[in-house]
């Protein structure tokens, strides 16, 4: 027997190793004690680096959502599951309960079977963070439909491209969002999306900002009728441990986004286990999230995770600055939070505002802090632990991707402590590697190189959606039998990680993945625009920021709304959150002889950094360096 909760360094130190030397045994035991399932495994795991392939609990039978809601009604049925603060602090927050949300998310299943979706069939979800989005996701898990949810601030564009690469078959939406003072209306961005769509066959609507909306006949259908006419109960459908339960899109430093595909057993069994520990959960606990459920964070630990171990799961519809910057502190003293969880961007914008905004807030109901999505500096570590948690709350930085399903280096609160820019200890199972130029892994302490992981965990993504060879290529292909995260880390002389950033053409601009390829496809796509080259550079609030640099076919087309025709460009293809804070326009981009754009100069030159810029005589244009030195930005 393995306890779930670990309390303390000698059970950190003791299932750490028990989970390297026989990780078989060990998520063998971790996954039987505390789950319910169906049918038991024959083998706990299967794997093969060099094709890619893993399964874990492989010949077992199980239904997340009895494990999410089911199990937790008989002693938990009046805990509130999900506490729902509307974006308008004056409208009233709602507590959904186990036993609502059993009704709830069953009501909603049977709509969906009632609209032709079976098992293995994918669900689009593009909604605000209302509790829709979160009852969908469940609904469609409760009858192993595939769900892909994508981040409601995605164009129509991108969420057409989103809906095809996976042939879903409905669009869940809503008429509209709030997001602070703004209304969003995201039916006619699903309209527009839906003109490049041939598999959709009913999008279900909801209904929120009583916005005026065109419905199309036999395909648009809101969905409070239908929720009101079905019953509220609905077997859950018997799923296969390495069934899909999810589709979700990250961008890559190339081409298309890539369809992330998580399975069922594994990612239940990580998810749960690392919440429990890295945000040491209790019974009567509020936690807080702030992510949006459009994200992995949201999937793992607004969703399954915290679900899983029975806790109460706050969702935040609106942002951090409406009605004023405290609103996050209103939130936690209103609703007594216990363990907050949001991005080093968020925390840099608030701490911007003064701490005006913060004193009036009774902030003693906070335990634990955390943070994630990119590396989180001094300053900002600091003003959390210093200004939120007054010196009493462990602070968690949380390193982990949407490949990962789940954290995978962090701090565990009652066993060590982080220290500032560090994510410190590979958590339970992990099994971290840091490489050299050569491939070499390297040993022992102080040392830096690109991380990898050497071992696979629960909760690892199996594959890319309809592509994977892509899959193979991108994680475990630079280094033999390893994945490969695309960040670069250094290992100190205790051991413990600190991440150093994005070692690709991926930019993690205010916490999200932007890969620069498609933002210059996007771009190109200009008239006027003979080539692009976007960098990252940094920035006090977003951590990084996008600097574009961009020629023209014709230099006598330069025209006062370029800039803003690029950034409308660029939101269409993508979204608001991949425009570019500089653009510079410029004769030439640097080139190596074989053609291919020095970045790394770029880079450079976007950091205000060109003391040592290399030797550049083996360029293609070296003359072209100088001139953009002097125009740059
Ligand atoms: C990339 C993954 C996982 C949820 C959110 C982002 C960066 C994430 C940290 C952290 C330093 C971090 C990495 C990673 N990142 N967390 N605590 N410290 N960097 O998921 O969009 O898949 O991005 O975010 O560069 O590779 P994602």
């Amino acid at each position: 027997m393995i306890k779930f909760e670990i309390k303390g360094l000698e059970d950190y130190q003791n299932n750490y190793s028990k989970s390297v030397q026989n990780p078989e045994a060990f998520w063998g035991a971790i996954a039987k004690e505390n789950f319910t399932w169906k049918r038991p495994w024959s083998k706990v795991l299967d794997w093969d680096f060099s094709s890619a392939k893993v399964s874990w609990f492989q010949g077992s039978e199980l239904n997340i959502t009895e494990n999410c809601i089911d199990r937790h009604l008989e002693n938990k049925g009046n805990k509130t599951a999900i506490l729902f603060e509307p974006n308008n602090p004056i409208e009233p927050s709602e507590a959904i309960t186990y036993n609502d949300l059993y009704k709830r998310v069953n009501r909603f299943a049977n709509v969906l079977k009632s609209k032709g979706i079976q098992k293995g069939d994918r669900v689009c979800i593009y909604l605000p963070m209302i509790p829709e989005l979160a009852i969908s996701v469940l609904a469609c898990a409760r009858i192993g439909a595939i769900h892909s949810v994508v981040f409601a601030g995605f164009s129509a564009s991108a969420l057409s491209s989103r809906i095809n690469d996976c042939d879903c078959k409905m669009i869940i939406t809503s008429d509209g969002g709030f997001r602070g003072s703004k209304n969003i209306d995201l039916k006619s961005i699903v309209d527009t999306a839906l003109l490049d769509c041939n598999g959709i066959e009913s999008v279900l609507v909801v209904k929120r900002t009583n916005s005026e909306v065109s419905m199309v006949s036999g395909r648009d259908f809101w969905l409070q009728p239908l929720l009101d006419a079905a019953s509220e109960v609905c077997e859950a459908t018997v799923m296969k441990a390495e069934d899909p339960l999810f589709i979700l899109y990250t961008s890559g430093s190339t081409g298309q986004p890539k369809g992330m595909v998580h399975s069922t057993a594994g990612y239940m069994v990580y998810t749960a286990y690392t919440f429990k520990n890295i945000f040491q959960y209790e019974a009567e606990d509020v936690y807080w999230c702030t992510a949006d459920i459009g994200w992995i964070t949201g999937h793992s630990y607004i969703v399954y995770g915290p679900l899983l171990n029975g806790a109460t799961t706050l969702m935040f519809e609106g942002v951090p600055s409406y009605p004023d910057y405290g609103r996050f502190w209103s939130i936690v003293e209103t609703h007594k939070v216990t363990q907050f969880y949001t991005a080093p961007t968020a925390i840099r914008a608030l701490a911007k505002e003064g701490l005006e905004v913060v004193k009036p807030y009774d902030l003693s109901s906070l335990k634990i802090l955390g943070t994630v999505g990119e590396p989180i500096n001094e300053e900002a570590w600091h003003w959390y632990n210093n200004h939120i948690g007054k010196h009493k709350c462990p602070i968690v930085d949380t390193w982990w991707q949407t490949e990962t399903g789940g954290i995978m280096i962090s701090p565990i609160p009652n066993s060590f402590e982080g220290k500032p820019t560090f994510a410190t200890l590979p958590f339970i199972g992990i099994q971290p590697a840091l490489m050299d130029e050569n491939g070499q892994e390297i040993e022992g302490n102080s040392v830096e190189g690109r991380l990898c992981v050497k071992f696979p965990w629960p909760s690892m993504a199996r594959t890319i959606w309809g592509n994977h060879q892509r899959y193979k290529e991108t994680y475990f292909s630079a280094y033999d039998q390893k994945y490969f995260t695309g960040d670069g880390a250094l290992r100190d002389e205790n051991g413990h990680y600190r991440i150093t950033g994005r070692v690709d053409d991926v930019i993690i601009v205010s916490g999200h993945n932007l890969g620069t390829a498609p933002i210059e496809d996007a771009i190109n796509e200009h008239i006027n625009i003979a080539e692009s080259a976007i960098v990252g550079y940094p920035h006090d609030i977003k951590g990084s920021a996008l600097y574009g640099f961009i020629t023209l076919k014709n230099p006598q087309d330069l025209s006062d709304s370029l800039k803003t025709e690029i950034n409308q460009l660029i939101s269409k293809h993508i979204g608001p959150i991949a425009k570019l804070d500089k653009i510079q326009f410029t004769l030439g981009l640097p080139k190596t002889r074989s053609g291919k754009i020095m970045r790394r100069i770029l880079r450079k030159i976007a950091c205000k950094d060109t003391s040592n810029l290399g030797d550049i005589s083996t360029l293609l244009n070296p003359e072209v360096v100088e001139a953009i030195i002097k125009n740059s930005i």
